[in-house]
């Protein structure tokens, strides 16, 4: 029974979170679509969610929690970045949503960014994450945020050049937490 319980309220809270999002995403996100060599920069679309399934699990190891896969059915164009390779399959993401703890102060978080592994090493992530943060840029939001653990070198070298500071230690989960201040709010 206390199993049952603490699930319902895992639930209830995942809810919350997903209607929240589904609120404060609507028209968010700058639809502007990049060529840049053999990539293409785009916002993301329903079509494209099992590859990004499919690339998470193999990157991360773990499958994107399932909140999160039914939010992004409804808002791929608002919260997705993607960097599709010349065969349309999906060569980088960076997968946004907007937390708790920042309701209220208009910043986006990006959660994960990640490169399929025959991409990495090749500014791919760097590319994405300016062409996003160009597309939030539109004067409704103050500014982004995103997490990176102190020991993974390419992602805080990656969300530098895009424009992040770091600005704090993150206590849970134990990270360093990255701000970029936008510049044009209305
Ligand atoms: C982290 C990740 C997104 C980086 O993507 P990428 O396209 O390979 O990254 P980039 O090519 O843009 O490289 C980022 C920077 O890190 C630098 N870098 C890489 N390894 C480095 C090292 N050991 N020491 C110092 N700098 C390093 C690169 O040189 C590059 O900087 P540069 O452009 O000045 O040379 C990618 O490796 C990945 O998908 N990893 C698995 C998922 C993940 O961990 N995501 C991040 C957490 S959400």
């Amino acid at each position: 029974m206390p199993a049952l319980i603490h699930s319902l309220g895992h639930l209830n809270h995942d809810v919350k979170l997903w209607k929240h999002n589904l609120q404060l995403s609507r028209g968010i996100r700058r639809q502007s679509v990049v060529t840049d060599g053999d990539f293409t920069f785009k916002p993301g679309e329903n079509r494209y969610l099992k590859q990004i399934e499919a690339l998470h699990l193999q990157v991360f190891r773990e499958p994107l929690p399932r909140w999160l896969v039914w939010l992004y059915r409804f808002r791929a164009r608002q919260l997705i970045g993607l960097a599709l390779d010349g065969e349309d399959k999906v060569a980088c993401y960076n997968l946004f949503m907007f937390q708790e703890v920042e309701y209220g102060e208009d910043i986006i978080h990006e959660l994960y960014v990640a490169v399929a592994p025959q991409y990495q090493g090749q500014g791919l992530a760097t590319k994405l994450r300016c062409y996003s943060l160009e597309a939030y840029d539109n004067g409704r939001l103050n500014g982004v945020s995103t997490l990176a653990h102190h020991t993974d070198i390419k992602a805080l070298r990656s969300a530098q050049k895009a424009g992040y500071a770091i600005t704090k230690e993150s206590a849970k989960p134990p990270a360093l937490y990255l701000y970029r201040q936008f510049m044009r709010k209305f």
